[in-house]
């Protein structure tokens, strides 16, 4: 079997945004596995348009392409008013059959670790054909980060996310086969 590849994608945009430090935490945790191509997927890197309001389609044609390397997410989601970001919601409504049939994870942050975004976010997969799974690790804004903003994860979470990697690795290997 092939090595999958995993897009880590950071659904934050802001300047000043932790996004990067949680996604760094994720693919160390990842990489160690040894077990798949783990690579950190930034959204601010392709400067997308808000959809339909450019005429310039290189910055969403260059995700799409992006997208098509891989065979599944983890998805660093941060609770924007209870809600996902609107850059990722953006970057979710900037490709289609890129994202079909491939499965994802959730690692989300917030007051309350981030839950409502996750679950908005599982309703958006759903519609894109993105199987999401059930192992989710939720990261408290008061205890898994000094003053909100450097990143100290409770030691707990380590094997939450390793689940996590488990189930979307298995997904994504099975879903592979619907897409050759
Ligand atoms: C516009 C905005 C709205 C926010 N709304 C919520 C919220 O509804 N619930 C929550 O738990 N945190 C909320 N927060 C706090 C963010 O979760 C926190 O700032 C987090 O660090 C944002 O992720 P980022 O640093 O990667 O941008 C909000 C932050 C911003 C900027």
């Amino acid at each position: 079997m092939t090595t999958l590849n995993i897009g880590i994608i950071l659904g934050s945009t802001r300047k000043g945004r932790v996004s990067p430090q949680v996604g760094e935490w994720v693919k160390g945790i990842a990489d160690a596995r040894g077990d798949a191509n783990y690579e950190i997927v930034d959204i601010a890197d392709f400067k997308l348009p808000l959809l339909g309001e450019s005429d310039d389609y290189g910055p969403a044609a260059a995700w799409a392409t992006k997208l098509a390397t891989l065979d599944g997410f983890v998805f660093i989601a941060q609770e924007y008013n209870h809600s996902i970001t609107g850059a990722l919601k953006n970057a979710l409504d900037s490709a289609r059959d890129e994202w079909n049939n491939k499965a994802a994870g959730i690692v989300s942050y917030g007051s309350a670790g981030g839950a409502r975004a996750a679950e908005h976010l599982r309703g958006i997969l759903g519609e894109l054909q993105v199987a999401d799974v059930r192992v989710h690790p939720l990261l408290s804004l008061f205890t898994d980060f000094e003053n909100g903003t450097v990143f100290k994860p409770a030691d707990l979470h380590k094997a939450n996310v390793n689940a996590m990697l488990d189930q979307v690795l298995a997904w994504s290997g099975a879903l592979k086969t619907l897409r050759q």
